[in-house]
């Protein structure tokens, strides 16, 4: 019955509550059900071209996850690893923030820090190659993630472009991708 609804303004000004309590349902139904969905997608979105290195974007991001998964790590630490680059798709000059936007509501604040800040820490080996400082990272030495975020890049993402690393298939990950994404920890509007 709710998925009938549809209101009948053309303005949100002249909206009811009883309005916005349906199109909230459906917004919550629609993105229960779509979620996921568009996150694996847009994944399979790094499949394809190496860029350079002996593996594609895709397989790097799932040897991340399966180097955290085998350590030990938390589920949603394991999928942040999954979707650490996922940003590249459409934000590839800030890949970090997007990621880490996408992951903020559903995980712990050091792991979004983590996420957020791992294409700066990331530039330890090799931003001094290009010009640049590979210490840039340690203007936030005072953070309590700091060393988080530089194991992260130290244990899975600098070393995870092994084409003979037995990194597993994307669907062991779909079950904790769910898992992670079922509910919002908290909202931000
Ligand atoms: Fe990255
Ligand atoms: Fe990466």
């Amino acid at each position: 019955m709710l998925q009938t609804f549809t209101v009948n303004w053309t303005a949100m000004a002249e909206g009811t509550a009883h309005d916005y309590e349906n199109l909230d349902a459906l917004y919550r139904d629609h993105t229960a059900n779509l979620l996921v969905p568009h996150l694996l997608a847009t994944f399979k979105m790094l499949e394809g071209p190496t860029l350079g290195y002996q593996i594609d974007r895709e397989r790097h991001s799932r040897q991340s996850a399966t180097r955290a998964l085998r350590n030990g790590e938390s589920d949603e630490f394991v999928v942040a690893a999954l979707l650490h680059d996922i940003g590249d798709v459409l934000a590839p000059e800030n890949h970090s923030e997007v990621a880490a936007a996408i992951l903020a509501p559903y995980v712990s604040d050091e792991t979004t820090w983590v996420i957020r800040h791992h294409g700066l820490f990331q530039g330890y080996y090799y931003f001094h190659y290009l010009g640049g400082d590979r210490d840039a990272r340690d203007r936030y030495r005072e953070s309590p993630h700091y060393d988080r975020c530089a194991d992260f890049c130290a244990a899975y993402d600098q070393n995870c472009f092994d084409p003979d690393y037995d990194d597993l298939p994307l669907d062991e990950f779909v079950p904790l991708v769910n898992q992670v994404f079922a509910e919002p920890k908290r909202h931000w509007n």
